[in-house]
């Protein structure tokens, strides 16, 4: 046979594991996320599973929307959380409001930018993709001069891109934005929950998010919000599927979306009042949805972004204590995964193999240019406390020694120990 070879597939070694209960030995997971999540998300998701009509259930949908408004500093009635992992939810809200051909610009700073650009490609899209050198952000005066020089109908842009562990200041963008006629798209999951990010206040019509790391959730459900105009956008595209369309049902004038599953307006007349059915939801992640938000509102915005605040002080505090040194640009960093090079004659992913074996604590390499160059350690959501910080410190001062880095040994953690005295969390 011709054609590309399909991918490896090894056979399991021990085929009888799989009747085997589970049993994990019990992981610290302080890299870029996934990371643990709250027990209270995990015991919220273990609630008797309920139709997705049932009317407990509708109010439940309806108690969601109401936190995910509070979590993303909105009156925008359209925020939900849709089923799927955080770029299903880029990808939704992209091939929804977008049309063939339509002038998409793509502001790239790393990683999860050219993620972007991808997922614009695919949708059809007119994509330009202005590019930030991996380590630093835009300044909002080289955005301005893309959209004006290419007019688009949507600006996307991540505001953290975990790969470089960089935080793009989103203050202005959106005003900049309507102000050529765009509308924004923020891709906020790896940074919201653990940074501001006031939507409204912001002008952002589109921000999509995921629950794996600020929000202490397992990954699989995706929170957003839509302004009116992106919801509009969406809607005029309202093609209702066959044996579901009501009584004098008329279609939006816009192209119909090019995929049923990703296709927003359905989703949109699911979780309106109308009701209509779309997918089966995914009961048991919106249960850990709710719980998510209900945990970070009861926190209460400022205190969840001071906690954040204060591990990544003491992260950044105990590395360069250890004679490490920070990656990319500290002024616009993200304030839950820090980037740090891997020193000199030290094997990163033999680092973190002997982290993860002997001490079953995960810290993360990246991708392409910084793969084994860069380890990107992150502590948010549950994890952004200091017994969870400086575990991960101590160990890491133990392998490094191991590894012949030379350092003084505990001034890492007394470091990080320090930046915590005084710091009520
Ligand atoms: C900034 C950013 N965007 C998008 C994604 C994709 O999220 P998911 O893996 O949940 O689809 C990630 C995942 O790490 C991310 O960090």
């Amino acid at each position: 046979m011709s054609g590309t070879p399909l991918p490896p597939l090894s056979p399991l070694a021990h085929p009888a594991s799989a009747l085997d209960e589970l049993h994990f030995a019990p992981r610290l997971l302080m890299g870029p996320g996934p990371i643990n999540a709250d027990p209270r998300v995990l015991k919220a998701m273990s609630s008797q599973l309920l139709g997705q009509f049932d009317p407990q259930f509708r109010r439940m949908m309806r108690e969601t929307m109401v936190l995910y408004r509070q979590f993303f500093e909105t009156q925008n009635d359209w925020t939900l959380v849709l089923d799927g992992t955080a770029r299903s939810a880029i990808e939704m809200v992209m091939l929804s409001a977008i049309e063939p051909g339509d002038k998409v610009l793509v502001c790239s700073f790393g990683r999860f930018g050219q993620l972007l650009n991808e997922i614009a490609q695919r949708c059809a899209a007119n994509v330009r993709v202005v590019q930030a050198p991996w380590g630093t952000v835009f300044d909002l005066a080289q955005i301005e001069a893309a959209i004006k020089d290419f007019s688009p109908k949507l600006v996307a842009v991540c505001q953290g891109d975990t790969s470089t562990t960089m935080l793009q200041p989103l203050d202005g963008l959106g005003a900049l934005c309507h102000r050529y006629g765009a509308m924004l798209q923020v891709d906020a999951t790896a940074s919201c929950g653990g940074t501001p990010l006031p939507v409204d206040a912001w002008q952002i019509d589109a921000v999509t998010a995921g629950l794996q790391k600020c929000l202490a959730g397992p990954s699989g459900a995706a929170p957003i919000t839509l302004s009116d105009a992106m919801a509009r956008v969406i809607y005029r595209r309202r093609h209702i599927e066959d044996g579901l369309q009501p009584a004098g049902y008329v279609p939006g004038a816009g192209q119909r979306i090019a995929s049923n599953y990703m296709d927003l307006a359905m989703v949109m007349d699911y979780w309106s009042d109308a009701g209509l059915n779309h997918h089966t939801e995914a009961t048991t992640m919106l249960y850990g949805s709710r719980e998510c938000a209900r945990i970070f509102v009861q926190e209460g915005l400022p205190a969840a972004y001071a906690r954040h605040a204060a591990a990544s002080r003491a992260v950044a505090a105990g590395l360069q204590g250890m004679n490490l040194k920070l990656y990319g640009d500290q002024a616009n960093k993200m304030p839950n995964v820090t980037g740090v090079y891997v020193p000199d004659g030290v094997n990163g992913d033999k680092l973190r193999a002997a982290l993860l074996n002997d001490f079953n604590i995960e810290i993360g390499t990246s991708f392409g240019p910084l793969a084994g160059r860069v380890w990107r350690i992150g502590a948010m959501g549950y994890n952004a406390r200091p017994d969870c910080v400086l575990q991960t410190l101590a160990a890491l001062e133990i392998v490094l020694a191991a590894e012949g880095h030379r350092f003084t040994r505990g001034a890492g953690v007394d470091a990080a120990y320090g930046t915590y005295k005084g710091v009520v969390i």
